[in-house]
């Protein structure tokens, strides 16, 4: 995948995730921008996308790499889960920031966030209906991402749907190096087709994988890929 052999250190990822949200008037346009209330901003169609899963009150759902809750959020604004919704984030800092957001939405008893890789989810097998993820795919090296859809495999019960999407790599994504610079947005990613995302989903053993269609993403102006794999 990628044809790039390099290491990804995911603790060190988000560890700068923890300080580009922290330090100065940056750190507050992102905890905006990555806040239930920046949505629109660079998860514009995202009710859009979430469609795809169908998501109903009965599901058990997780949401891998959350940030700082605004997808858990917004989805507990709308759905009356009978089981609260589960976040993991690599970055304590972030988590952090989600709890404060999530008390802010007066939904600390409706939403629960951890701090966990992706690589190794805290969760025991068959615990969840649907897995979501935005925009934390390009965080993982080739080794991770294999590991972290086997982790996805695992937790979800069979028949169960994951849902992501990601920028993709195409010719049109040099503007997200630029953006990246610009907003400081932490190394080290990689980008990947959606052939090569679908491949690595058969791989971790997931049965069928659909193109999802994204709509139009405001912020950066950069093809995604989203897809749903169902165990
Ligand atoms: C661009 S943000 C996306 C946040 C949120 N999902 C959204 O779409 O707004 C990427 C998130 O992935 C998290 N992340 C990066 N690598 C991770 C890993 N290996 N395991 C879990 N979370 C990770 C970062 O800490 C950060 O919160």
């Amino acid at each position: 995948m990628g044809g790039n052999p390099r290491r990804i250190d995911e603790t060190a990822v988000g560890n700068r995730y923890g300080e580009w949200f922290s330090r100065g008037l940056r750190g507050i346009g992102m905890r905006y921008v990555f806040s239930r209330r920046g949505l629109w901003v660079i998860n514009t169609p995202y009710r859009h996308i979430l469609n795809a899963a169908n998501i109903t009150a009965e599901d058990r759902v997780l949401d891998l790499g959350c940030g700082i809750g605004n997808i858990l959020i917004a989805l507990a604004e709308r759905i009356g889960f009978s089981h609260p919704p589960a976040g993991v984030d690599v970055s304590p800092d972030l988590i952090r920031i989600g709890e404060r957001e999530i008390a802010r939405a007066a939904m600390h008893d409706r939403i629960r966030l951890q701090v966990a890789p992706a690589t190794h989810l805290p969760f025991e097998d068959g615990s969840f209906d649907v897995v979501l993820t935005s925009h934390v795919l390009k965080h993982l090296d080739d080794e991770a991402l294999l590991t972290s859809f086997r982790e996805v495999v695992r937790v979800l019960r069979p028949g169960g749907r994951f849902l992501l999407w990601e920028f993709e790599k195409s010719a049109r994504s040099a503007l997200l190096f630029w953006s990246a610079r610009v907003s400081g947005l932490p190394p080290a990613f990689q980008l990947r087709t959606m052939a090569e995302f679908s491949r690595a989903l058969q791989l971790a053993g997931f049965h069928r994988v659909v193109r999802v269609d994204t709509g139009i993403f405001l912020m950066p102006p950069v093809p995604r890929v989203a897809l749903l794999a169902t165990r």
